[in-house]
């Protein structure tokens, strides 16, 4: 009906070329909007990303009116919206197109004055929601249309209405949240009435001429969700109110399945997209875990969509279209998935960044420049700290010599890709081999630095990057034959029984389970068994439950019985990320990982480890105990480069030795290097 942008659904230039009108950024809410300096902050945020050639942006997350604010003091339009010229303007210079996402969070919102369909409050917030009287719905329509009309009077191309993710206009359409029985409630046709007044009502405030992007929630994955055929006939109907094209939403927050997280295969939900074209006659985009511009290409090519959306894979790397348009794809900084820098601290109250790349929304702050004067840097490791360190002080100009003593750089990474569902750690490491040619940084391998070759090397600065050690533990039978660290397991491929007992239940113990639990082992994360992890995590392929669930179990069984333990007697796992947690402890609860806490570890033998649990004394008969309990800093040569009076900075790992910690190495080798 409003065929706003005809060339997405005529056929394909392929080659890269088509990115920049084929990619959109999706919508992140990223901490700015709330921010005093956030405007001039997202104006330079949104300006780079045009710069690097994404064709069409969506902003975070914006509400109508103050109930439906997703905090106290959370952002709103509903004034003159001054402050987002910056940001239309930073982007139309660079040539690109932003639309400003209308979201009311309903019985999300995290405050005192939550309104909601009906008073049902939800597992995720405390604050129990009052119901909205009929007048109030229709002003909250009202406030839907005048905020897209602020949003075009402050240079917006479009707005992208917020109606899924379990927000409140899906409170409105499922039965799980809505129990009213006046003309809002009850019937499919009046749980719908309130997004299709949304739409008939922005349209009709903002023109033909105006981009209207609904992001519809293909699978609830909640009890009560919609069915497919409702699915369908509400974006029918929506298309006939106005809609000028659909993202894909998927899941509500409050659903017991990851939708994003590292352990999400890529492109996991884009056959629910696939299943809706044809339906409607307006352009579809894709969304979730897509990050990689071949696999982007191919899901457009093949039909699945008409264009993809994505959203970290930009906090990544700004100029992902770009590069991918010149044939450079090698040299994009991907998204790992890991939610550590984006999510986890928005779920904090923090300004979202990114674990790849500490300058994701501190532009402004984090500049890199050219050096005044450029000078001679030896950096000591290649993990993430060294390599960060590197590449920053290269492009400032200065000429860096990387020592590493292993045979491949990447240090503890090497270790993480090979978890089950880390896999795209390795992409890091493949975009830090990229950087090393493009800025000619000399590389030195199997080669461990010493502070005599250092000194006679003549450096003006040594950069300490040599990682961690794992913690020895003291424990009477500790060298027995059954005892190995985790490094023996995941980097030398030491051969593990089939019982196991993991010592640490920190982030590296998990991931040692999970490793341990696999029957398969990593996978190549550009072909993934998709199929195999819907069925695990009990979402239904084809469209015969609401809400796309169906009973889930785990599809392939663990070859070993694993038991993790740690001594603090809390719930296992607390130390693990906010927004990734809950997931990896149900994923390893899965496959039959036992997790006991408040152990004291009494002595190893041959009839396997001695543990004594709420005063009981045990026995696990086991073939191997794995060792994780924790690392320390590795520094050995500072000592030594101290006392030849060179200038040695620590950084990473042998800074402080904190388990999974490559976000605040990174940060710290950036921040060191641009300064
Ligand atoms: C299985 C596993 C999973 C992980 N998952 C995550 C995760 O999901 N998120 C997260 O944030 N972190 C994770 N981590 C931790 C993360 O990898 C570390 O925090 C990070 O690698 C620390 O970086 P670094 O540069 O300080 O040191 P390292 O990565 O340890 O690198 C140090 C390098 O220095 C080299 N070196 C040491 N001495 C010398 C010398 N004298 N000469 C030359 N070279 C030397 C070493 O060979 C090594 O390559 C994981 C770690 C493991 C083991
Ligand atoms: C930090 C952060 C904030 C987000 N905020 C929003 C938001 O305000 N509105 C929205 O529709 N989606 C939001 N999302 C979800 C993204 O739009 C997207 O669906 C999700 O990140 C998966 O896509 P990706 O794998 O391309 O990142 C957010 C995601 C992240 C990581
Ligand atoms: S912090 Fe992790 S998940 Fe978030 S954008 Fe960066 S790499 Fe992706």
């Amino acid at each position: 009906m409003f065929p706003l942008y005809p060339h997405l659904l005529a056929p394909l230039d392929l080659g890269f070329t088509i990115l920049r009108n084929r990619v959109m950024m999706g919508s992140m809410h990223t901490g700015l909007e709330e921010h005093p300096d956030g405007f001039r902050r997202m104006a330079r945020f949104f300006g780079d990303r045009a710069t690097g050639q994404v064709g069409l942006m969506v902003t975070g997350g914006i509400s109508p009116n103050d109930a439906g604010s997703l905090g106290l003091g959370g952002a709103t339009l509903n004034d003159s919206g001054d402050g987002h010229r910056l940001i239309t303007d930073a982007v139309h210079q660079a040539g690109g197109k932003i639309l400003l996402q209308v979201l009311h969070g309903g019985r999300y919102s995290r405050h005192p004055d939550a309104v909601a369909p009906s008073p049902v409050a939800s597992r995720i917030n405390h604050h129990v929601p009052r119901a909205l009287s009929n007048g109030e719905i229709l002003q909250t329509i009202e406030d839907f249309a005048s905020c897209a009309q602020r949003a075009r009077d402050a240079g917006y191309d479009g707005v992208e209405i917020m109606g899924s993710e379990g927000y409140l206009i899906t409170q409105f359409i499922s039965l799980r949240t809505n129990q009213r029985d006046d003309d809002w409630g009850g019937s499919f046709e009046n749980r719908i009435r309130f997004p299709i007044e949304v739409m008939r009502r922005t349209r009709e405030a903002c023109g033909d001429d105006f981009i209207i992007l609904y992001r519809l929630s293909l699978l609830d994955l909640v009890e009560g969700g919609l069915s497919w055929d409702e699915t369908v006939k509400l974006a029918q109907a929506l298309e006939a109110a106005g809609a000028t094209m659909f993202n894909t939403g998927i899941g509500w927050h409050e659903a017991r399945i990851p939708t994003i997280m590292h352990s999400v295969p890529r492109g996991a939900f884009t056959w629910a997209t696939a299943r809706l074209m044809g339906k409607v006659k307006v352009p579809l985009i894709a969304s979730n875990r897509i990050n990689d511009p071949a696999q982007a290409e191919a899901l457009i090519a093949s039909g699945q969509a008409n264009m993809v959306s994505m959203a970290r894979p930009f906090l990544a790397d700004a100029d992902f279209v770009a590069k991918a348009m010149a044939r450079k794809a090698d040299e994009i900084n991907t998204c790992i998935a890991c939610n550590q820098g984006c999510l986890d601290y928005i779920f904090k109250g923090k300004v979202c960044t990114c674990l790849v790349n500490p300058r994701a929304c501190y532009e402004t702050e984090l500049v890199i420049e050219p050096a005044p004067s450029k000078k001679q840097i030896a950096v000591i490791g290649s993990g993430p700290g060294g390599m960060s360190y590197a590449i920053t002080a290269a492009e400032r100009g200065h000429q860096v010599t990387v020592y590493e003593a292993a045979d491949r750089i990447g240090g503890q990474f090497n270790m993480a890709l090979a978890i089950p569902g880390k896999e795209d750690y390795g992409e890091t490491i493949r975009y830090w081999g990229s950087q090393i040619k493009r800025l000619s940084i000399t590389l030195k391998l199997n080669h461990q630095a010493e502070a005599a070759e250092l000194q006679a090397s003549g450096y003006d600065e040594v950069i300490l990057a040599t990682g961690v050690r794992p913690r020895a533990l003291d424990l009477p039978g500790i060298d027995h034959p059954k005892v190995m660290s985790y490094v023996d397991v995941l980097q030398e491929g030491k051969a593990v029984g089939e019982r196991v007992a993991i010592i640490g239940a920190g982030g590296i113990g998990f991931d040692v389970a999970e490793f341990l639990s696999n029957a398969d082992g990593p996978g190549d994360p550009a072909k993934p068994d998709i199929d195999r992890w819907l069925r695990e995590w009990g979402i239904d392929r084809d469209p015969s439950h609401d809400g796309g669930l169906s009973p889930a179990g785990p599809v392939m069984q663990s070859p070993r019985r694993i038991t993790l333990l740690q001594r603090k007697a809390q719930a296992l796992g607390r130390g693990l990320g906010m927004t990734t947690g809950w997931a990896i402890r149900a994923e390893l609860q899965m496959k039959g990982v036992e997790l006991v806490g408040g152990v004291t570890y009494r002595k190893i033998d041959d009839a396997g480890l001695h543990i004594t649990v709420d005063g009981e004394d045990r026995v696990l008969n086991v073939d191997n105990i794995v060792i994780c309990a924790g690392q320390e800093e590795r520094r050995d040569l500072n000592t030594d480069l101290l006392a030849s009076g060179m200038t040695v900075h620590l950084i990473g790992g042998a800074d402080v030795a904190v388990e999974l910690d490559a976000l605040r190495a990174i940060e710290q080798g950036t921040r060191l290097a641009a300064a």
